[in-house]
């Protein structure tokens, strides 16, 4: 319930799919005392209609609005803040115009997939008053902070490479294959929509700026002639597929998928489960990256999206010694079919065996492992940290997780120069290919939105 007294900031969420649920959530939660929502905007009523259920109970009848209609919104509903959750290619238009009106927003990574959507991010950002945010969760995670702790205090010295893989299974990654992300256009492909993650990471570990990138890629194994097709004729839609196979989803087995876009379809078309190996992927599903930084430090990094397991390791090189982390997050998949792919892709869809390990060996002395805090909830109790961050503010966090537009803007500028790269086969620069210029002089220095949650 809203009343006139109400001092709560009043949020209104673009794109109310499947993660926008977690900000709902905590807006019904531990969030209630300081944020409400007051309009969703979306091009799916009934997607709309699944988010007006959940905040029933608490006296809340957010009003619909269609995203031709999100400056309209904004005025109407006195929008103070606009969380972002809708497919990465519509988040420019979305963030350019909120923060043109005059509104803070909270925006899903990636910030954007193309040269065009940085530029008019980073033109919008400097000459607005509000503020952005860039959710980059992993941030959060007690093991990536424990590692960034260990680079901040300077264990190993001076960092000077990194040489990151990042390996998602055949049932996370195949589900790229299967959704709007399999659509280059609208995903800018892994190397924007998942990598602008680990991008990003690199930046925050090691507080430094990408400059030049030469990147190597294709799509190998899932699409019409991957080497992972099973072989014979595939029906389309991944509902179809025979009983036992490992790429079918029955969408029909999960509450959240069945009402989110299973009895969704009549109103937009848009249908969330297409075969991995159906024609139509225009996204890579392995790439391999070589950043160079600012200080003169420089990444390898491999992204495999058909890998056994889940998980991914990091070893970082300093003047003084290493250190490596070590994270499998599902130590294999077992392939029996369509619900059991759907639970593995719900809220807690972990399988197999899962751990963290994160040492730090010094030269001339023997490799030491240090301790990572375990949190509850997703990503460790990361999740439960950034939205605390988000909608409370935590202070002066000396770990300096919450990311601004800068942050955003140099993670995503990684992943289009991975693409340009990829498609002229010659290295990237970032700023001289006119991907984003950002003044900012270094990553401490942007830290736009530090003080205080929205
Ligand atoms: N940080 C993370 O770990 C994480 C996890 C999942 C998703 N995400 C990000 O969240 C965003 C949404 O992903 P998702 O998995 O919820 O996708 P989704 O497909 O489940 O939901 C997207 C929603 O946006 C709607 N939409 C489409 N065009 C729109 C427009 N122009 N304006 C407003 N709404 C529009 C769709 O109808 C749909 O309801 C993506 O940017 C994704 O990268 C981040």
């Amino acid at each position: 319930m809203i009343t006139s007294t109400d001092r709560r900031r009043r949020y209104a969420v673009a794109g109310t799919g499947s993660r926008a649920a977690m900000y709902v959530d905590a807006m019904l939660g531990e969030h209630a005392d300081v944020a409400v929502p007051v309009a969703w905007c979306d091009t799916n009523e009934v997607r709309m209609a699944y988010y007006d259920a959940k905040v029933r109970a608490a006296g809340l009848a957010p009003v619909h609005y269609h995203p031709d209609d999100l400056s309209r919104m904004l005025s109407e509903q006195q929008v103070d803040v606009l969380i972002v959750t809708s497919p990465d290619h519509t988040h420019a238009e979305i963030v350019t115009r909120a923060l043109a009106a005059g509104v803070d927003v909270i925006c899903e990574k990636p910030l954007t997939i193309d040269a065009a959507g940085l530029r008019a991010i980073e033109s919008a950002a400097r000459e607005s008053s509000a503020r952005l945010i860039l959710t980059f969760n992993y941030r959060y995670s007690p093991r990536n902070s424990a590692l960034r702790e260990v680079i901040a205090a300077g264990t190993i010295g001076r960092v000077v490479s990194v040489h990151f893989e990042w390996m998602l299974d055949t049932v996370h990654g195949a589900d790229y294959f299967r959704r709007w992300h399999r659509d280059k256009r609208h995903s800018g492909g892994l190397a924007v929509h998942k990598a602008a993650h680990h991008f990003d990471l690199v930046n925050w570990w090691i507080d430094d700026v990408p400059e030049t990138v030469h990147a190597l890629g294709g799509l190998h194994f899932y699409g019409a002639e991957g080497a992972g097709h099973p072989g014979g004729s595939r029906s389309p839609l991944a509902r179809d597929t025979q009983p036992g196979d490992p790429y079918g989803l029955d969408m029909a087995e999960d509450d959240k998928m069945r009402e989110l876009f299973l009895t969704a379809e009549h109103a937009d078309g848009y249908l969330r489960d297409r075969d991995v190996f159906a024609p139509g992927v225009s996204i890579e599903d392995t790439l391999s990256v070589l950043v160079g930084y600012r200080s003169g430090a420089s990444m390898t990094y491999s992204l495999t999206a058909h890998s056994p397991l889940e998980g991914y390791r990091v070893n970082v090189n300093g003047t003084r010694g290493r250190a490596e982390l070590e994270v499998v997050e599902r130590s294999h998949t077992a392939g029996t079919g369509r619900s059991q792919t759907a639970k593995l892709l719900g809220p807690n869809g972990k399988s197999g065996q899962a751990g963290a390990r994160l040492t730090v060996q010094k030269h001339w002395e023997v490799a030491t492992e240090i301790p990572i805090p375990v949190g509850s909830g997703a990503h460790g109790g990361g999740d439960i940290l950034m939205l605390r961050d988000i909608f409370r503010g935590t202070g002066d966090d000396p770990l300096r997780r919450q990311a601004g537009y800068v942050d955003g803007l140099r993670s995503a500028a990684v992943g289009v120069a991975t693409n340009q790269s990829l498609s002229t086969g010659s290295p990237a620069r970032i700023a001289a290919a006119g991907l984003v210029e950002v003044s900012v002089p270094s990553a401490r220095g942007s830290h736009v939105v530090a003080e205080g949650g929205l």
